[in-house]
């Protein structure tokens, strides 16, 4: 069949075989043109590893390191005549070059929150990897299922306290306008903590402990974002944030464990720069703050992708050889280059100016929009969009 785009509001319901292949084929050059990275990961454990950070956190792991990767993730797989979710053909084409490399590559595709996918989890790495040294926590999900009380949490992207207006874009329309969003409520609040907070990160880290998974001197990291003022109501100050809060409470705890358990292992939170992902695309305001920064980045000639930002972390932080810089916090900041105040001070000036008419002209909305589609693997160079495409390609 020929895979055309077909966009709902925030999301693309097809993606492109040969087009996502080829975007998991941009980000392993990506690495490969950077040096090795000596010292760096052997065996790793990358839960989210489909899309986005988590994917990028393979990328670099397997062909910056050499590593060993088993991937957990949870996307919708192909059909006869209907293509799977973008992670499927990512993880299809990440694993093939990764074998084609030598390397150990394996995935499980299913929910990460659930005993039954950590059990099948720890069984593969007992009998493949004996244990492993890095665990990458990215999971960005609506909902979770509590594994032990089969509560179903729904995340809400909400303010608190107080309700939220500002400007937003519908990138897809390219139509400014203001939105205001009502607070969330106590239940709302604690909803989204349990599916975006540091619990589930906690009983993976409790399970492969106790399991005797963990190397000595094991890392693990998770990924978290605190940017501008601008959003705080919506991000740093509202119900994500405060889920975010609670991942850092579980990194220090984690940390713990891996340091007195598993001879000085660390755990730590990275906080990443605001990218086009398929889970920052749902956020009200964000996409309109990464469109005027992507046109302030790239006019500057620092504006990163997914995987600079997961190369830039690995080499320089993770497997620094001074290991890595805490702000005071305790966290590593790859945001470093978007937060200078030079690049903030030009967002705060566009920021009021935006408006449907000016749009283009003043924000990167069409790098934006160009970012969106190549998720999905859409309008990567080399690929034929109006050629047949075989949408059922089995999982390796
Ligand atoms: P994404 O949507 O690209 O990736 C999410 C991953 O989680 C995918 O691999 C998906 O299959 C997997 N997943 C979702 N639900 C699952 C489940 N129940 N079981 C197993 N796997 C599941 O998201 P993105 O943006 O890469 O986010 C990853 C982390 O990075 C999140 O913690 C997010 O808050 C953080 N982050 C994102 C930023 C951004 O601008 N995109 C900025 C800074 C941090």
């Amino acid at each position: 069949m020929v895979i055309k785009p077909k966009v709902r509001g925030f999301v693309c319901i097809t993606a492109h075989p040969a087009g996502c292949a080829a975007h998991v084929q941009e980000w392993i050059a990506h690495v490969k043109s950077q040096p090795p990275l000596t010292g760096g990961p052997k065996k790793v454990l990358v839960l989210g590893a489909s899309t986005g950070y988590g994917l990028a956190s393979r990328v670099t792991a397997a062909f910056g390191a050499g590593a060993a990767t088993l991937g957990v993730f949870f996307e919708r797989p192909s059909e006869e005549d209907r293509p799977a979710s973008p992670g499927w053909y990512n993880t299809i084409a990440f694993t093939q070059a990764a074998r084609d490399a030598g390397l150990y590559a394996k995935n499980l595709n299913g929910d990460a929150f659930s005993a039954d996918i950590k059990r099948q989890t720890l069984d593969l790495i007992r009998a493949d990897l004996g244990q492993v040294d890095l665990v990458v926590y990215s999971l960005a999900s609506p909902r979770r299922t509590h594994p032990t009380t089969g509560a179903v949490h729904k995340s809400v992207l909400k303010p608190v306290g107080q309700s939220y207006t500002n400007q937003t874009v519908d990138t897809d329309k390219g139509i400014v306008s203001t939105v205001t969003i009502e607070p969330a409520n106590d239940q709302e609040i604690a909803d989204t903590t349990a599916v975006m907070g540091g619990e589930d990160w906690e009983m993976w880290m409790q399970a492969l402990s106790e399991a005797k998974l963990l190397a000595p001197g094991a890392q693990s990291v998770a990924y978290s974002y605190i940017g501008p003022e601008v959003t705080w109501a919506i991000y740093k100050n509202g119900t994500i944030g405060l889920a975010k809060n609670d991942l850092e409470r579980a990194a220090r705890s984690i940390d713990s464990l891996l340091k007195l358990q598993h001879s000085g292992g660390r755990a730590c939170i990275a906080v990443n720069k605001a990218l086009v992902t398929q889970a920052s695309s749902a956020i009200p305001v964000v996409p309109l703050y990464i469109a005027i920064l992507y046109k302030i980045m790239k006019a500057k000639g620092t504006h990163e992708g997914c995987i600079e930002q997961m190369a830039r972390l690995f080499a320089t932080q993770l497997y620094a050889p001074t290991g890595p810089q805490f702000d005071a916090g305790g966290r590593i900041r790859v945001d470093d280059w978007e937060m200078r105040e030079e690049v903030q001070a030009a967002v705060k000036e566009i920021w009021p100016k935006v408006t449907t008419e000016n749009l283009t002209e003043l924000t990167d909305i069409a790098g934006y929009r160009s970012e969106f589609m190549k998720l999905f693997g859409f309008g990567l160079p080399g690929i034929n969009y109006d050629a047949d495409a075989e949408p059922h390609v089995p999982m390796l």
